[in-house]
């Protein structure tokens, strides 16, 4: 019988995350669909319910439903757990069991760019929920410095002291963040300055950033924010948040399917649906 994926998520039309998986399941002779449904906040519970009522077989969540599942799943790894959300699911026998690949697919991403990941100073900008997932997958992925600036200084140190993982991390200023921007390897870019319609603004000045350093920002609309361009321009290499959403893709996937897919071919389709 056909197999049942999708993702849901309010709004919901201009999600990548179908034609990457049909692609997907195409290209290896799975009998599968994936489609978007566009579920409310008040219709989480029903949703969560009818689909394992149907029998799907693994979906994707999305905004704003990524917290909020938790209480309706059977099992939640536990990642996932400490991070708080959940993007992914899988029917296991019967049972919803949730995970999160949104920070593991940043730390593949991460990956693809350097090997020795672990000895790299790194900083993230921002303590959203974005910052919460990436921070919380590095530490468990080993790299044993990473600090935080944050707008609000309250939720960077949140953020540090709820932290699971052995870390050694300090929550820094602006002023000290824009300074120190040499001393990073990795300087991660998490807030939602510089999406549309703010492509304009800067999370923080860039004059320090230099070749030494991979400077990654979440955001991929548009492809290249000022700050990566800023990044650039100073011999830094760049990565766009197009990494963090394919390997989110492609770990969800693996988990469905037991398949570690092509990036290569995802990447191309993302980028073809971005236009
Ligand atoms: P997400 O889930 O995408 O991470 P979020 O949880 O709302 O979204 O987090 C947004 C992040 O972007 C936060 O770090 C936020 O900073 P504050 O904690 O100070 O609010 C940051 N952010 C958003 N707009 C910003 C702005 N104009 N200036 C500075 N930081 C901003």
């Amino acid at each position: 019988m056909k197999k049942l994926f999708g993702v849901i998520g309010d709004p919901i039309a201009h999600s990548m995350s179908p034609a990457m998986h049909n692609d997907l399941f195409e290209l290896y002779g799975i009998d599968a669909v994936y489609l978007p449904f566009h579920v409310s906040k008040g219709n989480l519970e029903a949703a969560v319910k009818g689909l394992k009522a149907l029998g799907v077989s693994g979906f994707n969540v999305t905004i704003p439903h990524k917290t909020d599942i938790i209480p309706y799943l059977d099992k939640v790894d536990p990642l996932a757990r400490a991070i708080g959300a959940v993007n992914t699911v899988k029917n296991e026998n019967g049972l919803l069991v949730g995970y999160n690949t949104d920070g593991p697919g940043f730390v593949k991403g991460l990956e693809s760019m350097a090997a020795d990941l672990a000895s790299r100073s790194a900083l993230i900008i921002g303590a959203g929920g974005a910052a919460r997932a990436i921070y919380f997958s590095m530490a468990q992925a080993g790299i044993e410095k990473i600090d935080i600036y944050n707008r609000t200084t309250d939720k960077a140190e949140e953020l540090v002291s709820s932290c699971p993982y052995k870390v050694e991390s300090k929550v820094i200023g602006r002023v000290a963040a824009e300074k120190s921007l040499a001393y990073y390897q990795l300087v991660i870019q998490t807030t939602s300055i510089g999406m549309v319609p703010d492509t304009e603004n800067l999370p923080l000045l860039p004059e320090n950033l230099t070749q030494n350093s991979i400077v990654s920002d979440i955001i991929y609309n548009p492809l290249q924010t000022k700050f990566l361009k800023e990044a650039a321009k100073r011999g830094a290499a760049v990565q766009n948040g197009v990494g963090m959403f394919v390997f989110q893709g492609a770990l969800a996937f693996e988990i469905w399917t037991g398949i570690f897919p092509d990036i290569e071919r995802m990447e191309t389709n993302v980028l073809r649906n971005l236009g």
